[in-house]
Formats: C-alpha cells, structure tokens, sequence
C-alpha cells in the first residue's frame, strides 16, 4: 500500500481546491459531513474505491455510499427513481439519509461489492457538498475509520487511523449528529431501514406508509442468515481494547450496580451516561456526561468510545435508552458495540442477563 504525509487542514477554500484535485487524481480524502467523517473517491473510478477499501482495512464484500451535491448528480448513478424515492429526497435531502436504489452501468461493482443496487446520499455539511463540487464527480465514501473502529466524529479521529495511508483530511470540527446516516433499501415492495439515523424510523413511516426494520438492526443476524446490508454481519464499533457493556435500568439501581460491581471485580471501569445519572456514579469510575437528550448522546457516543478506551479501561459500560426516534440509532450503535450484551439492572440490585440475539 501507498505510504503518505497525511496533511490536515481546516476546512477553507485552499484546502477544499487541494481536496478536488486529489480526488480528481483518484486519490483517497478524507472529509466531514454532518453525520460522520468520510473517506472518499471518485465513485467512477474503481482503482480509487479499491484504495478506500485498502486505507480502511475493509471487507471486500461491504458496499460503499456515493455521495452527490446536486439532484442532476443522481440520475446517472440509478436505473430509475421511484415515487417513494422522490418522496424522502424532497424532504431530507440534503441531509442524514441514504437511498438503495438499482444501480445504472455507470457505477463500479467496486463501489457496489457486486451487488446491484447502489446506496446514495445527499450530505448537508457545506464542506462535503463543496468536496463534492470541486471534484466535479460523485464521491464513493464510507466512515473514515480502520474497519470496526467506532466511526470518527472529529479530525483527531480520523488522523488515529489514517495517519500515512491517505494524503489529506479536511477538518471541519466535530460532527452534528454523530452517528451515521440513516440507511433505507427503496429496491423491493415495502421499503426497508436497514440503518437506524438521525432521520427516524417514525419520519420514514410518516412519508412513505409501512416500513420495515431489517433483520440485523436491533438483534445480531442468525447463523447462515442473508445480511440485506452487509455492514450489519462486520464486527462494529467496538473499541480497540475496553469491553462495551449496555446497562438498562432506572438510574439509581444502574449507579448501585456500577458500584457493586466495579467493588468486586477490581477492574478498571468507564460510563458513557446521560446526565442525570452522571451525577450518582461512584468516583473511582471515569465518567463521560453525554447530555440531557438522545440526540446529545448520539453526538457524543463514538467520542467518547474512543477517548475512553486509553488501554487501561476495562469495561465501558454505557446506558440504554428507549429504542424510538433518535433513540432507536443509539440502541443500534450501543448493541453493536457492546456485541450485544445487555445487563437488565433490577430494582433491588439484582440482575439478570438480558443479552439479545
Ligand atoms: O453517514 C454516513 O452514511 C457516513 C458518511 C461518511 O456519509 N458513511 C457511512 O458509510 O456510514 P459506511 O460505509 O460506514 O456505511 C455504509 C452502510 C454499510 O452498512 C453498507 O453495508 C450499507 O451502507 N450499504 C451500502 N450500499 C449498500 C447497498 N447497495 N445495499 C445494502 N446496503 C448498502
Ligand atoms: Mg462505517
């Protein structure tokens, strides 16, 4: 592989020229959006998309999102766009939502992992869509981690796992929403969510009547099940070294439990919570405040996943929240990166495992 001087440059117009060109060269860049950063490349170019897919340590058979600046940008990627389609583009395009549609012959299997239909989105940072406009072409791009990695939410991030295997990464602060676009496969007879995002399942529901949440989205995918994404069957989120635990319960018993159990075990603990219970953790237990509200835990989550994961941590427990509207992404993300283990902490300090799937 390619060895590099990663550059990192605020967000200006200098740094976004230089960005256009490298992506014009087919290079690999990364970017922000309002969702997550990016690693992009010429979606028409599949020597471009093979060197994400080397830069990210990515399975070959996980396909990737083309991202377009303009509604002109989308004809030439799909076969057709569907009433439904035309439906959510009007009303969250621009912004955290991506389309499965069938793909035309413009787009390489590369970016598809040989499937047929290919994933489209619309960012609404102005950085992403101005990246776009200067490398005059759509732009093939997954989350800017190492494969597996939590997704990076801030340049730092992205720098940990891509110093020296890409030329650039443009630096627009820290994400809005913080956890990936929502992802909707618009190719069968009822629409289906296969990703959970800040676009919810109850917004999906209101413009387009039934949808279905995919198999992998709340439970992890039997053995010899077919992943309609096949992001959902890849190991995700998970930090390098920390174990991630998911705590449900009314906030004094999951304090109360924290304390039994970090007393006994000895081990060295984190707790990624919502403010209100931030407060009644023990003080020996590294606590990161994720705000008041779902949406300031979403932004917060993969932040925090990597901060508190310095080699020393143990365990990271993190709260669970109620699994609808934003709540639903976060409930995603938490399982995945805790493999799906969930401790119901019961009322008396009890507590049975309630791990799904
Ligand atoms: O917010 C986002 O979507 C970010 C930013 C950079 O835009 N991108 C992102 O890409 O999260 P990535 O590659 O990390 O996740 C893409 C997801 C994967 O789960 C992949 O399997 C699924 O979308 N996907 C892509 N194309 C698909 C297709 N044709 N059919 C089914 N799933 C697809
Ligand atoms: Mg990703």
């Amino acid at each position: 592989m390619k060895t590099y001087q990663t550059q990192c440059l605020p967000v200006n117009p200098d740094s976004v020229a230089l960005a256009g060109r490298l992506l014009a060269q087919g290079e690999v860049v990364a970017f922000p959006t309002e969702t997550v950063y990016g690693l992009g490349a010429n979606a028409f170019d599949s020597r471009a998309v093979e060197a994400i897919f080397q830069a990210k340590g990515r399975p070959q058979d996980n396909p990737l999102i083309v991202h377009i600046a303009e509604d002109s940008q989308l004809a030439p990627l799909v076969a057709d766009v569907p009433e439904n389609a035309r439906r959510l583009m009007q009303r969250y395009w621009p912004g955290p939502l991506t389309i499965i549609l069938r793909k035309s012959d413009r787009i390489p299997f590369e970016v598809t992992a040989g499937l047929d239909t290919v994933a489209v989105r619309m960012p609404s940072h102005p950085a992403a869509q101005e990246v776009i406009r200067a490398a005059g072409v759509p732009i093939a791009a997954p989350s800017a981690n190492r494969s597996g990695l939590p997704s990076p939410t801030r340049a730092e991030h992205v720098l940990q796992d891509m110093q020296g295997r890409i030329p650039l990464i443009l630096d627009g602060g820290a994400c809005g929403f913080g956890v990936e676009s929502t992802v909707v496969d618009l190719t069968g007879d009822v629409p289906v969510l296969l990703r959970p995002g800040a676009v919810t399942f109850e917004m999906l529901t209101q413009a387009l009547g039934r949808v279905r949440i995919g198999g992998g989205v709340m439970a992890s995918l039997g053995e010899g099940e077919v992943a309609r994404s096949p992001g959902l069957k890849h190991k995700h989120y998970a930090p390098r070294f920390a174990r991630v635990l998911v705590l449900e319960g009314a906030d004094a018993d999951i304090a109360r439990h924290v304390a039994r159990f970090t007393q006994e075990h000895g081990l060295c603990c984190a707790a990624v919570v919502k403010h209100a219970l931030a407060a009644l953790l023990p003080q020996h237990v590294r606590v990161w405040d994720a705000g008041a509200d779902d949406a300031a835990y979403a932004s917060a989550l993969f932040d925090a996943l990597r901060a508190l994961d310095d080699g020393k941590t143990q365990i990271i427990f993190c709260q669970s929240v109620p699994a609808s509207g934003m709540g639903l992404a976060l409930m995603n993300r938490l399982l995945r990166a805790a493999a799906f283990q969930v401790e119901r902490v019961a009322p008396q300090g009890g507590t049975h495992d309630a791990s799904v799937g």
